[in-house]
């Protein structure tokens, strides 16, 4: 059955310390937008995205994406989950509904496969996520010395696409947002509300494009896996 894919594309990346919102910036001859949405396209099931937008946004109206049947535009809020939600509300209709970073355009078509296929595996959908490498160490509170070392053995980094079926994770946010919860990702939400999505192990390099050091690692990654 077709998928729809949100696209939250709202964000200023402030960490990027950019002169344009961090999906603007370009890997080649494309915008990171560009370059995450034509990632989601690769495979046949995804027919449509909707990304949702800044009120305030300059830069999307400007972009061949912009006059693309296959995109709808929305109006994105004030933190991600709102953004997601709004995208959401133009996805009706859809069983489930996969949810994908605007900064990250390294997405393989592998992972994405395997994400989908949690739709014969859960009825709660699951996510990309990567096995943490590192050793990883808890601080004490407010000072830069170790309070503890942390099992690793069941840790993972949470990545995007997350992959869930929409009428739940719309009930989800909702009810994560009206009672204040804290929600960095669509995952999170679920997880508020008592559901275990399943843990999809996925590729290290769809890194989301964050801090200015990471697009030149984005886009080493991505001439590697260009097909
Ligand atoms: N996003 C969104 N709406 C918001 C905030 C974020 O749609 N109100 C989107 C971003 O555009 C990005 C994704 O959510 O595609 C992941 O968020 P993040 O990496 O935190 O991006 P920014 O919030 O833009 O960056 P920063 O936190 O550094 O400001
Ligand atoms: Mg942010």
């Amino acid at each position: 059955a077709d998928v729809i894919a949100v696209v939250p594309a709202a964000g200023i990346g402030s960490r990027m310390q950019a002169t344009c919102p961090k999906q603007y910036l370009t890997i080649g001859q494309h915008t990171l937008l560009e370059h995450s949405i034509a990632r989601l396209f690769s495979h046949p099931a995804i027919k449509q995205v909707i990304v949702a937008l800044s009120p305030d946004d300059q830069h999307f109206a400007s972009l061949p994406l912009a006059r693309d049947p296959r995109v709808l535009r929305v109006t994105g809020g004030e933190t991600r989950a709102e953004s997601v939600l709004a995208g959401l509300q133009a996805a009706q209709g859809a069983a489930w509904v996969l949810v994908h970073d605007a900064a990250r355009p390294c997405l393989h078509p592998d992972d994405l496969q395997q994400l989908l296929n949690v739709r014969e595996q859960s009825h709660v959908g699951g996510i990309l996520a990567a096995p943490v490498r590192d050793t990883m160490k808890r601080g004490e509170p407010g000072k830069a010395a170790v309070a503890h070392t942390v099992e690793r053995d069941d840790l993972w980094h949470a990545l995007t696409p997350q992959f869930f079926p929409h009428a739940l994770l719309t009930a989800c946010l909702t009810r994560a947002l009206t009672e204040g919860a804290t929600i960095t990702d669509e995952a999170s939400a679920l997880e508020y509300c008592g559901y275990h999505p399943l843990l999809v192990s996925g590729r290290s390099d769809n890194i989301k494009v964050t801090r200015p050091e990471d697009l030149a690692l984005a886009a080493f990654y991505l001439s590697q896996i260009q097909l």
